[in-house]
């Protein structure tokens, strides 16, 4: 029996993968404010469209239409939902006119003919389905699953050339031309989808941070598709450029509570966090080493011999009025744990101190460990995200030394004062805030964060302005 759970277990853990340390989603209130948005692009933009040439044979006479031009039209916005049965978007769109001029010509064995008309198209509907998923490499992919188009009734009045001779035609001709324009329809969305498609494709799903980090972000499964939202799952890891190397640990799973009251709610796992810290970790980036011209002027405390041989005497009498260098650095991946309304990390360091001899040989006296349990707040005000840190907990404990045994009380003390001052200096950076990020045609507003057990909790909604 526990050999089958066990086995069951395994297996599960193998089928479900990656569990996502980002997660994204749109809701409907979102969809419909895009909608909106693409709706009016498409408004200003028809009035430019230059339509695709018409060209066939209608008893006997071969004709084309050139050069058509949209008018006037009477553009409903189209109706956009999630669909979990398609695992996709339906689209739907009704009661479009559209009044069109143009060129005739036509062409009867010898006899050539040419002028122009006037063309109205009358409630247009179109039906279509997207399908989401996402391709081998991660990215978000597009394709279109159905689609039906159907226009009710064509006017067409020809007017130069001897459009007298063939007006008898005319009735003919509306029947046979709204069958053309309606089968050019669907082809027409399907090039749209297939160029969203290229547009997809082109998406870098890896992003260089800064040159020591990447951010990964495919997705980790095919957009997860409900009535009111959609959900996608996205890796979230950083890492370091120069190792490419997997941090220790895995990413667990954790549910993004969407608020459809917002149109986006984002999720960011304390795991994306904790893989930058193991990024910057494993690439050598937390270490320092420290040396006299680096501590401040008015520090009445110096990194030399005389002045630590306040706190360890026995440093003074060994290695008299000599620089010292301390090499500092993280023992493990520092590790940031999300709880909520706070941050907590645990930064577990070393510090190795060394005299500087009159002939620039280190020689190494003793290594410390410093131990320090830091928390912070983060909160939106407006459009930028403050933060602020302090110190829960410092010690300071002897790891080895070539001198012999000391107390570290004192050390502790001064270690515990400098720790705060730096965190006094950092928080003064961090009351200036950071920008929430924004592009030009949108704008992140009314946005929250919360910081929860395990993840970070983002609702926003965005406000969308067009730069036609
Ligand atoms: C994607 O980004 C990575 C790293 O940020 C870079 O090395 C790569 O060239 C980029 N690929 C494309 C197609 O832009
Ligand atoms: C201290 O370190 C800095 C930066 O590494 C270096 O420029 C400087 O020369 C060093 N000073 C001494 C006294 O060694
Ligand atoms: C430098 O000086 C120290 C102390 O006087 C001595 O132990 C060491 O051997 C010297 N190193 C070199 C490379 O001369
Ligand atoms: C602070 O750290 C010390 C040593 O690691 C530990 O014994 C003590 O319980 C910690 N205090 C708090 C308040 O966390």
């Amino acid at each position: 029996m526990l050999l089958i759970a066990l086995s069951s277990l395994a297996l599960f853990s193998c089928v479900c993968g990656e569990n996502p340390a980002v997660q994204l989603a749109l809701t409907d209130k979102g969809l419909q404010a895009v909608r909106h948005f693409a709706a009016g692009v498409i408004q200003e933009k028809l009035e430019q469209v230059e339509l695709p040439k018409v060209e066939g044979r209608i008893m006997g006479i071969h004709y084309t239409l050139s050069g058509m031009k949209i008018t006037q039209y009477d553009f409903p916005e189209p109706e956009v939902h999630f669909s979990p049965f398609v695992s996709g978007l339906v689209l739907s769109l009704s009661g479009l006119n559209v009044a069109l001029t143009g060129d005739w010509a036509t062409h009867l064995g010898a006899i050539d003919d040419d002028g122009t008309f006037n063309l109205a198209l009358f409630d247009l509907s179109l039906r279509s389905q997207l399908g989401l998923d996402k391709d081998t490499t991660g990215r978000p992919s597009v394709s279109s699953l159905y689609c039906e188009a159907e226009i009710q009734q064509v006017d067409v009045q020809f007017s130069g050339g001897a459009s007298w001779v063939f007006q008898w035609l005319v009735n003919i001709f509306q029947d046979h031309i709204r069958s053309r324009i309606q089968k050019e329809i669907c082809p027409c969305v399907e090039d749209a989808i297939q160029s969203l498609e290229q547009h997809l494709q082109a998406i870098n799903v890896s992003v260089e941070v800064n040159p020591v980090m990447s951010l990964e972000l495919p997705l980790s499964a095919p957009p997860d598709v409900h009535d009111d939202s959609i959900n996608f799952g996205l890796k979230g890891e950083f890492y370091s450029l120069e190792s490419h190397t997997d941090p220790p640990f895995v990413a667990p799973p954790f549910s993004l509570p969407i608020q459809t009251e917002y149109m986006l709610s984002m999720g960011v796992s304390e795991y994306s966090a904790n893989s930058a810290s193991f990024a910057y970790y494993i690439s050598g980036h937390l270490q320092a080493l420290v040396n006299d011209s680096m501590i401040p002027s008015f520090s009445p405390i110096r990194l030399n011999t005389r002045s630590m041989g306040r706190f360890i005497p026995q440093l003074q009498q060994k290695f008299p009025d000599l620089l010292m260098v301390l090499q500092v650095y993280a023992r493990q991946t520092p590790l940031f744990s999300f709880e909520p309304g706070f941050v907590k990390l645990d930064l577990l360091s070393a510090i190795k101190a060394f005299v500087v001899q009159s002939n620039s040989t280190l020689t190494p006296v003793f290594k410390l460990h410093a131990d320090s349990a830091l928390s912070g707040k983060m909160w939106l005000d407006g459009k930028k995200v403050l933060s602020t840190l302090k110190m829960d907990n410092f010690s300071l404990s002897l790891a080895s030394s070539e001198i012999g045994p000391f107390k570290t009380a004192a050390l502790e003390g001064l270690a515990k004062m400098g720790v705060s001052k730096a965190l006094d200096m950092i928080n003064k950076k961090l009351a200036q805030g950071f920008d929430l990020p924004h592009t030009t045609n949108a704008q992140l507003v009314n946005s929250v964060l919360s910081l929860e057990k395990g993840f970070m909790a983002f609702f926003s909604d965005a406000k969308f302005h067009s730069t036609l």
